[in-house]
């Protein structure tokens, strides 16, 4: 059985790709959806081209790991696609997180990193030739930003792993993207806070640009997707400018 994988496809990104992923690889049997709230997967049902097979549950958990676990064992899928699309950001500085929640913080390092990195160990050994692994990065692994500095971090890592992780998964002809958009319309602002720069809120875009690129730039076997110019341009400004003056541009107090 073919499959792909994807977590956070409740909402968002995640399930943009879920949308798009049929007309891409047609050849698939089913997509497994990973998310916390069931109403939302079960919708999905009737967006995408291919059957969906549910599993609810919470990624900071152990029990959704056990189910995912489980059922490769008892299917032995052949995996064509896994997108790790959960994540989530909050903006403010470290300070103003911990008084707010002090769990926060590491909660989204538990997300954004551990839980990426363990759906990807478990599905590691059912993809074969030809198999492609999307990881949810951020233009925010570009360089390091006060205000939003855990979740930079977060996705620095994302970015990091992915790179080494293709590099090493090529000789098996499996392909690792990092995603790198900048500010996607999506429900993220709902947990991040709203965008208040304004030059931010001037560069959304929409998600289905950014997937459509994802899968196109996945199937072409690049490292690394940025959607958009100005992102290309952040991106391109992070590798010739010294981190120290980007940091002070960003936070010249
Ligand atoms: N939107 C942006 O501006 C932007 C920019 C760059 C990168 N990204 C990255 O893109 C990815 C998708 O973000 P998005 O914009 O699509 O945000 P979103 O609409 O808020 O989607 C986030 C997804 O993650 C899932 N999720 C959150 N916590 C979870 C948990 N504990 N367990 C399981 N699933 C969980 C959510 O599902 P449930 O709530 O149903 O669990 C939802 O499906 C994230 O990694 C984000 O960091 C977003």
């Amino acid at each position: 059985m073919k499959i792909a994988v994807v977590t956070g496809a409740s909402s968002g990104i995640g399930r943009e790709f879920v949308k798009q992923m049929g007309h891409f690889y047609r050849d698939l049997d089913e997509i497994w959806v990973i998310a916390r709230r069931e109403h939302r997967l079960l919708e999905l049902n009737q967006l995408s081209r291919v059957p969906i097979r549910i599993l609810e549950g919470d990624l900071l958990e152990e029990e959704v790991y056990e189910k995912l676990e489980k059922l490769l064992q008892e299917e032995a899928p052949d995996i064509r696609m896994l997108v790790n699309g959960a994540g989530f950001g909050k903006s403010g500085t470290v300070e103003e997180i911990l008084k707010e929640d002090p769990k926060t913080q590491l909660e989204m390092i538990g997300l954004n990193c551990t839980a990426l990195s363990r759906v990807t160990f478990c599905c590691l050994p059912c993809l074969s030739r030809g198999s492609r692994i999307i990881q949810m990065a951020s233009a925010a692994a570009f360089s390091p930003q006060p205000a939003f500095a855990v979740y930079a971090a977060t996705k620095a890592y994302v970015l990091s792993f992915s790179r080494s992780l293709g590099a090493e998964l090529k000789s098996r002809g499996i392909y690792v993207t990092a995603v790198c958009p900048g500010p996607v319309d999506t429900e993220f602002f709902q947990v991040s806070g709203q965008l208040e720069n304004p030059l931010k809120k001037l560069v959304k875009v929409k998600a289905q640009g950014v997937v459509r690129k994802a899968l196109l730039d996945s199937r072409r076997g690049k490292d690394i997707s940025v959607y958009g110019l100005p992102m290309k341009c952040a991106h391109t400004a992070s590798k010739l400018l010294p981190h120290r003056l980007i940091l002070k541009l960003m936070n010249p107090g």
